[in-house]
């Protein structure tokens, strides 16, 4: 491995500032503005037990299935951890600079989708509100790690295919509940994400070009040791399973979907800037996928007798 140390992740930060800052201007310039009141049915709202003395919760109440439900809370606890994802980003960028203020405005951002989506689920009755504060607490006290080295290539690169991942999780969760509104609230918070796949995706096209085979090396590293965001969730693998199965995010799409464009966008396979360790990794960048795509192949199998048994019964 080139080790990625003190200095070159330094060296790296500043040299890929302009980029930072012409990405953030161009998102600027795209992003819309968007409120989560205006996407919240406020007139279904109803007191709940304790202060107001209204109804507790209960799960006849929810108009989303028990599955759709796995996803959106796994989803919003997700983004509920985002204190955790600031202090791992500006760790490696700093808050200076056009750095800073990318990570800052990507903070408020990845904010409102938190609160637009408590806010939604709450009035509409779609989850329990008490087990979803205690999960919460739970999962925040757990922070967030990451299997990976932290540096500013695996830091960046990680995020970038996290930020595309999490896209398609929201969309296809909000198909999933088939519920108008949740589904256009999540479709309106997926726009988000593409939107941040782009700003990390572009700005590490400039890190790849800089410095090809520690990029390499980076990607090998999270591709390998992929994992989501919310994987201190409790019952994350158990859960994870639930979301596969419906097809909302499974290693299919995770292969497909997600490390394939992204990938291609790095131009990582015609790339002729390597050196021999930069051959290596891609080397074994193609052999993991391969498996990969072995794997969710038997998964898709798998999923698909299950279904049939399920409709012979
Ligand atoms: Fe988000
Ligand atoms: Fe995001």
């Amino acid at each position: 491995m080139t080790a990625v140390d003190d200095r070159l992740s330094a060296d790296l930060v500043l040299e890929l500032e302009p980029v930072a800052a012409r990405e953030l201007e161009r998102h600027m310039a795209t992003a819309k503005e968007w409120f989560p009141h205006q996407y919240v049915p406020w007139s279904q709202g109803t007191d709940y037990d304790g202060e107001y003395d209204g109804q507790g919760w209960a799960d006849e109440q929810s108009p989303i299935d028990a599955v759709a439900r796995t996803a959106l809370v796994v989803n919003l606890l997700t983004e509920d951890n985002l204190p955790s994802y600031h202090r791992a980003l500006s760790d490696v960028v700093g808050r200076d600079s056009a750095w800073g203020e990318w990570v800052h405005r990507w903070t408020a951002e990845e904010g409102r989708h938190g609160t637009a989506m408590r806010d939604y689920l709450t009035v509409t009755r779609s989850v329990d509100p008490i087990a979803l504060e205690r999960e919460r607490m739970d999962h925040m006290g757990r922070g967030f790690s990451s299997n990976a080295e932290r540096n500013i290539l695996t830091t960046m690169y990680y995020v970038s295919f996290q930020e595309l991942a999490t896209r398609i999780s929201h969309r296809n969760t909000g198909r999933h509940t088939s519920d108008p509104g949740c589904d256009r609230l999540l479709a309106r918070i997926a726009a988000d994400e593409n939107l941040h796949m782009l700003f990390y995706r572009n700005v590490m096209a400039a890190a790849f070009d800089l410095n090809p085979d520690a990029s390499m090396e980076a990607v090998l590293e999270i591709a390998e040791n992929f994992a989501m965001p919310g994987n201190e969730v409790e019952g994350f693998t158990r859960r994870s399973f639930t979301i596969a199965m419906a097809g909302i995010y499974d290693l299919r799409i995770h292969h497909d979907e997600v490390l394939a464009p992204v990938l291609r966008a790095w131009n990582v396979w015609d790339r002729t800037d390597f050196g021999p360790a930069g051959e290596a990794a891609r080397e074994k960048l193609s052999e993991f996928l391969v498996g990969l795509d072995a794997t969710a192949a038997r998964f898709e199998d798998k999923r698909a007798a299950r279904a049939e048994r399920a409709a012979a019964k």
